[in-house]
């Protein structure tokens, strides 16, 4: 059985008076079912690890660099990101892909990098509006998939979100038969990689204008095992209702 994940992504968004969400989430959801997980901006991950520690909530980065250390002004290492209490690291967001240039090369060998240090990570894939009016889909996905996730993945250290270009803040949403289908090929692709037993284990989260109105139908969706949310993570109030739909579904 695959534990549900509610992730929340706070992107840029968020500074020291925004943890008070997180005390929120941590007090109404102490006997959650699912993991929930939230990745704050960089400079919060250490107070967010102090503010949820003892509750069942997690802390993850949103990024990291491929090396360990070094010369490299304004990045921040895997292992910056566990020292100061993550646990997770979101890679290969679409905005770092559009706004950073990122391949899905350098997302494996961040991948690589975040693994060894002990952190999990999230591989985020997804087509753009023109890649899926081109009927491109799956052949996007599966070019991201083989190109971003390493060889050293398991069940227990990798996290996939399909969250299609076009659905990221827009209030779009694929309709339940499209995000089906691109899960259950992910799903497929993986364990033909990995094997059943690795494949069966990665939890697939999907991404993209989740909200607590359609939560529910889309945690109803075979091999959704969460969500990687974005706008509706910053307030307890939108983020709570997602995570109890999860907690039910
Ligand atoms: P959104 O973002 O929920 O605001 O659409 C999702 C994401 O980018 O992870």
């Amino acid at each position: 059985m695959r534990q549900k994940l509610a992730a929340g992504n706070w992107k840029m968004n968020g500074t020291g008076p925004a943890l008070v969400e997180l005390q929120e989430l941590a007090a109404a959801h102490r006997a959650t079912r699912s993991e929930i997980l939230i990745c704050p901006p960089t400079p919060l991950i250490h107070r967010a690890a102090e503010t949820v520690s003892g509750s069942p909530i997690a802390i993850g980065g949103q990024d990291c660099h491929v090396e360990t250390s070094g010369a490299h002004t304004g990045d921040i290492s895997a292992g910056m990101l566990l020292d100061a209490g993550a646990s997770y690291v979101i890679l290969g967001h679409s905005e770092r892909r559009e706004d950073h240039g990122e391949s899905s090369e350098t997302v494996r060998a961040k991948a690589r990098t975040a693994i060894a240090a002990g952190l999990k990570v999230i591989i985020c894939v997804g087509e753009s509006l023109a890649q899926r009016e081109a009927m491109n889909t799956l052949d996007i996905i599966a070019g991201q998939l083989s190109g971003s996730v390493p060889d050293v993945v398991t069940g227990e250290n990798l996290v996939i979100a399909y969250e299609p270009i076009w659905a990221i803040g827009t209030g779009l949403v694929p309709s339940t038969e499209q995000i089906g289908e691109v899960h259950d090929f992910i799903r497929a692709r993986l364990d033909r990689r990995f094997g059943e037993g690795v494949g069966g284990s990665v939890r697939l989260l999907y991404g993209g204008s989740v909200k607590p109105g359609n939560a529910a139908e889309i945690f109803a969706v075979s091999n959704v095992d969460g969500a990687l949310v974005g706008g509706a993570s910053l307030k307890a109030t939108d983020f709570s209702p997602i995570i109890a739909a999860l907690d039910t579904a």
